[in-house]
């Protein structure tokens, strides 16, 4: 089996960069480890920048989201008890962002692909990538020598209980944090930057009412929350907890009290989250990491495959998606014109982009949260900072421009 484009995950990345040659006219695979209920129902992202949003639409994919997501124009800080609204439109150029879950995402653009099946872009479920052969040692430059069959990438995957194998022109990694694909860079071109936090998120989907317009983010002495949501009636929520927490250890009244006290106002005493039923809890671990370079040779590695982010300002999805947005885009040029340009700059280029999003991450994440060896000069430099982005144009411009999202390209 041959193929042009192999592509090892079925994520966000993995489907749409499917989708995205498909609309050039490119042939690709797609090889996904789980099964399908598995992809569509892994509760993750919600947060989607302009960009993204412009990404799906522009792919046919975005007529679901167009008519379900929900638009917001900022975000509120909360912090020392009182509230600070940051304005996307009027302080980062009138871009907004849209909540539309990742889950949902994904349900999109596996039913658009399985209605092309015909059309000849596979998408193998069940299908686990076991290692990537053939990849040649000639770096950044080996898509100068295209032609050679011999320089070919093959997958070694295994379906329906037997071992098979796909020849690709090109490889992309899409498998996630947990992927084969990084370990397919070799270690001597292969570097790994990687910072671990001592907190982590309990995360809850509930059937309530958001309790507010937009999205809070709050400090608060007792640890961070964030309240977002994924419908006008599902609301999500996310608490502070330390590492290694067990969820059985946060019955449902303990994660609805811990949440008002966190969101607290000082001159509301009435500012209460809605409760609902919760239909699901999980712990999620905190990591940053980036494995440069994103590309050898035949093999491009993009999203989680090449680089995490703490949750905390929702850049993990949106990066995904710009990865193989840029990465649709160099290919195209080269199987239209043979041109290498857009190739050879791919990751350079995204690394770019992929350290300003971590710079964010790390920025939001160690501004609102509290560290277990917290110091009383710890906290009022991060109240310090909240209060510098509610009284600064500038400094709320700063965060605004970030968190909507900056362009693909400058
Ligand atoms: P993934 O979504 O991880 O997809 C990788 C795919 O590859 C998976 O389907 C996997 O099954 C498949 N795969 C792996 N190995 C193989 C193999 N060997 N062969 C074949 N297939 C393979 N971001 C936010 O912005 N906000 C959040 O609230 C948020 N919450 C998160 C919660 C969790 C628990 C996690 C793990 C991530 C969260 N993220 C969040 C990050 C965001 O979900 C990811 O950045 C996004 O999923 C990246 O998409 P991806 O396609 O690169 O990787
Ligand atoms: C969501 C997750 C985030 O990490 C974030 O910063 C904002 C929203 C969410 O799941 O809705």
């Amino acid at each position: 089996e041959e193929t042009t484009v192999g592509i090892i995950g079925g994520g966000p990345a993995g489907l749409l960069l499917s989708r995205l040659l498909h609309r050039s006219g490119i042939s690709s695979v797609v090889l996904e480890s789980r099964d399908r209920s598995y992809a569509e129902q892994r509760q993750r992202a919600g947060m989607l920048e302009q960009t993204t949003v412009d990404v799906l639409r522009d792919c046919g994919a975005g007529a679901r989201m167009d008519r379900e997501g929900l638009v917001h124009d900022g975000i509120e800080l909360r912090f020392d008890g009182r509230s600070q609204h940051i304005d996307f439109p009027t302080l980062a150029g009138g871009r907004r962002v849209t909540i539309y879950a990742q889950t949902e995402i994904v349900k999109d653009l596996i039913s658009l692909q399985l209605s092309e099946l015909s059309n000849g872009a596979p998408l193998l479920f069940d299908a686990e990538v076991h290692s990537v052969s053939g990849l040649t040692q000639g770096g950044e430059q080996a898509t100068q020598e295209t032609g050679s069959d011999s320089e070919r990438p093959v997958l070694h995957y295994t379906y329906e209980g037997r071992r098979r194998t796909l020849r690709c022109d090109f490889v992309v990694g899409c498998d996630g944090s947990h992927g084969i694909s990084r370990s397919a860079l070799p270690a001597s071109v292969a570097r790994t930057y990687e910072r671990e936090y001592p907190y982590s998120w309990l995360g809850i989907l509930a059937e309530a009412p958001p309790s507010c317009d937009e999205l809070i983010y709050a400090h608060s002495p007792r640890g961070f929350a964030l309240h977002s949501m994924r419908s006008p009636s599902v609301s999500r929520l996310y608490l502070q907890v330390p590492n290694g927490t067990d969820p059985g250890e946060w019955p449902d009244e303990r994660i609805w009290d811990e949440l008002d006290a966190r969101f607290a106002l000082s001159d509301d005493q009435e500012w209460r989250i809605n409760r609902g039923p919760i239909t699901s809890k999980a712990v999620l671990p905190m990591r940053s990491s980036v494995t440069e370079p994103m590309r050898h040779g035949r093999l491009f590695l993009a999203g989680d495959a090449a680089h995490i982010v703490p949750p905390t300002g929702a850049k993990g999805l949106n990066l995904a998606v710009a990865d193989v947005a840029v990465l649709a885009r160099a290919l195209d040029r080269y199987c239209t014109s043979g041109d290498t340009a857009a190739l050879d700059s791919y990751s350079d280029d995204r690394l770019r982009r992929v350290w300003r999003a971590e710079h964010f991450s790390y920025f939001m994440t160690t501004t609102l949260h509290t560290s277990p060896d917290q110091s009383p000069f710890d906290t009022r430099l991060q109240l310090s900072q909240l209060d510098r982005i509610a009284s600064s144009r500038a400094a709320a411009t700063e965060l605004a421009e970030n968190y909507a999202g900056l362009a693909l390209v400058d």
